[in-house]
């Protein structure tokens, strides 16, 4: 497929989606959606080499959220269908079992704040600015910024920036646990890249299943959690992977997976 509004490299095992519609400040209409699943896909299911996804923005947005000149006359069934593909899209970014980086570079607004929330880790450049404005342009999150955002930084703070629709700098994201840490603009995709590449040299299967735990659990009680992390860890052993990790650290040599 070719892609119109993002751009997709693969640099040996990590895969970089960026949202490259600068005019519009990477903003998503259905094709850009349709295009990032489409990319993410790819990464997910069609290149076994690729390990780990690293998404970002071209220019000085990360994404600036659901298009508004799109959104402006839809009637509400065409609102709820814009809403469902938007989610069902980040659902998928969340739930395919290889590691997603956010390397937020500069503005993720609405529909950019949710894309980075449906990421694994979010690395923020020192000029990014975060927020869920949708109440200014009386909505609310659409694509599940008002359950995720909740889940990752409490009620809250989730319900201050969603109520008064403020942006907050990359440092006040970093206190509340928005993003796991804040980086040099000229920085940022060396040190995602260097993070990714760090994630892609462990043992593969493993970090699928840690992240598939996770993700789970956190949704469950702990007996629920603490079972599905008993028959993942035991699936380790039926990969091949953890005798080769194992005996590597027993031969005192770098595993080769
Ligand atoms: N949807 C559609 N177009 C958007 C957009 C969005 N979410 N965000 C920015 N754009 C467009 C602008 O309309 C403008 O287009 P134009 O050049 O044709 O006029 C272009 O991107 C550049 O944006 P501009 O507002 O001129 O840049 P800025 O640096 O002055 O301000 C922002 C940057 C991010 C503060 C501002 O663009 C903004 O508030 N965007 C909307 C954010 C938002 O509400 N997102 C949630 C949507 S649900």
């Amino acid at each position: 497929m070719e892609f119109k509004n993002i751009s997709l490299e693969i640099r040996e095992r990590v895969g970089i989606i960026k949202m490259n519609r600068p005019d519009a400040l990477n903003a998503l209409n259905t094709e850009t959606l349709l295009e990032l699943s489409q990319a993410m896909h790819n990464l997910s299911f069609e290149n076994e080499n690729v390990r780990v996804i690293i998404l970002t923005g071209e220019g000085k947005a990360f994404v600036a959220g659901a298009d508004i000149a799109v959104m402006k006359d839809m009637p509400p069934l065409k609102a709820r269908e814009f809403s469902h593909l938007g989610q069902r899209v980040f659902h998928f970014i969340a739930t395919q079992e290889k590691p997603v980086i956010a390397a937020v570079n500069g503005f993720a607004l609405g529909g950019g704040c949710e894309l980075a929330l449906a990421c694994d880790i979010r690395i923020a450049s020192d000029k990014a600015k975060i927020g869920q404005p949708e109440v200014n342009l009386g909505i609310i999150p659409g694509f599940a910024g008002t359950q995720r955002l909740s889940r990752l930084v409490g009620i809250a703070k989730a319900k201050e920036m969603i109520f008064t629709g403020d942006m907050i700098d990359a440092t006040t994201a970093l206190s509340i646990g928005l993003v796991n840490q804040v980086v040099p603009a000229d920085q940022l995709m060396n040190f995602c890249l260097e993070l990714a590449n760090k994630i892609a040299s462990k043992g593969p299967t493993a970090v699928k299943l840690a992240k598939t735990v996770i993700n789970q659990g956190i949704q469950a009680n702990l007996a629920t959690g603490t079972s599905y992390e008993k028959e993942a860890f035991s699936l380790c052993f039926a990969t091949g992977e953890q005798k080769e990790g194992m005996y590597a650290f027993l031969e005192k040599r770098k595993p080769n997976w």
